[in-house]
């Protein structure tokens, strides 16, 4: 059988990380992770480094994840990166995260292309500066024709605006609000056409959802470890997978 690199790439996990890999039943993976990325200032924090400093370590926890959940057969990844909320840090953060932003599109272009990914970002991106608004395009002109795992990143976004940018846009097509049904409204969310998330981890202990996908979770099994993002890597995905396939996912049933 000849190799694909993502086999390749697990031929580097650790043991512990090779075990719990083996654990999971490939037969009943969510179809959809969505990722509160949180915790980088606690962890700078921890080791006297800038806040800045714990975001720029946070590139492995990223890498890893999309390596991971590719190798693991995920179709529909979604990673919080950005909150509207997130512009009421001080400008030296935003800026940089707005930087480290640009870094990652531009780094990831070969992983982009290696894993075949559907690169889509959710949020309000015409808000953005035209220098990532034009690196954005880059990726997707990069990956219009791309078959693998949908990559959505959150920018720049706001569950609450989600829902109302689809009604207005929904009005503004012409929908009878009548005839508005939650089937029907769902196209006119930014995740349309994909299933919601099955699973949302949040990291770094908070019980939290920041204004995260408010409509799409409506039903999602949620897992909070209090590993900071930086530190997050293969196994702890592996574990949240574990977690969820050991629920038992009720919709209101019995
Ligand atoms: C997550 O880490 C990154 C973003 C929200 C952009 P934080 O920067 O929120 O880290 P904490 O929560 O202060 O530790
Ligand atoms: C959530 O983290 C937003 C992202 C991960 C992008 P925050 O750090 O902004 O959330 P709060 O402020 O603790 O709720
Ligand atoms: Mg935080």
């Amino acid at each position: 059988m000849s190799q694909t690199p993502t086999a390749e790439s697990r031929l580097a996990l650790t043991d512990e990380e090779a075990s719990l890999y083996s654990q999971i039943d490939k037969q009943n993976l969510p179809k959809h992770i969505a990722i509160i990325m949180d915790g980088n200032g606690r962890w700078a924090k921890k080791r006297d480094f800038s806040r800045i400093k714990g975001h720029k370590s946070a590139i492995p926890a990223v890498r890893q994840t999309v390596e991971g959940c590719v190798d693991l057969g995920i179709e529909h990844l979604t990673l919080y990166a950005f909150s509207t909320e997130n512009w009421k840090r001080p400008p030296q953060e935003t800026g940089t995260l707005m930087a480290l932003l640009r870094q990652f599109l531009r780094l990831e272009l070969k992983a982009v292309r290696k894993h075949s990914l559907r690169v889509k970002v959710i949020g309000a991106i015409h808000e953005l500066s035209p220098g990532i608004q034009k690196d954005l395009k880059t990726v997707f002109d990069g990956c219009s024709k791309n078959t693998g795992m949908c990559f959505n990143i959150a920018i720049n976004y706001s569950g609450r605006m989600d829902i109302l940018h689809g009604f207005k846009t929904a009005m503004a097509a012409g929908v009878d609000p009548e005839s508005l049904t939650e089937q029907s409204f769902k196209p006119f969310l930014s995740t349309a056409g994909q299933p919601d998330p099955d699973l949302v981890i949040r990291t770094s202990g908070e019980m939290r959802i920041s204004n995260f996908l408010l409509w799409q979770i409506a039903y999602s099994e949620i897992w909070v470890t209090p590993t900071l993002w930086p530190d997050f890597r293969r196994g702890d995905l592996y574990r949240a997978v574990l977690d969820y396939q050991a629920r038992h996912r009720r919709f209101g049933g019995i």
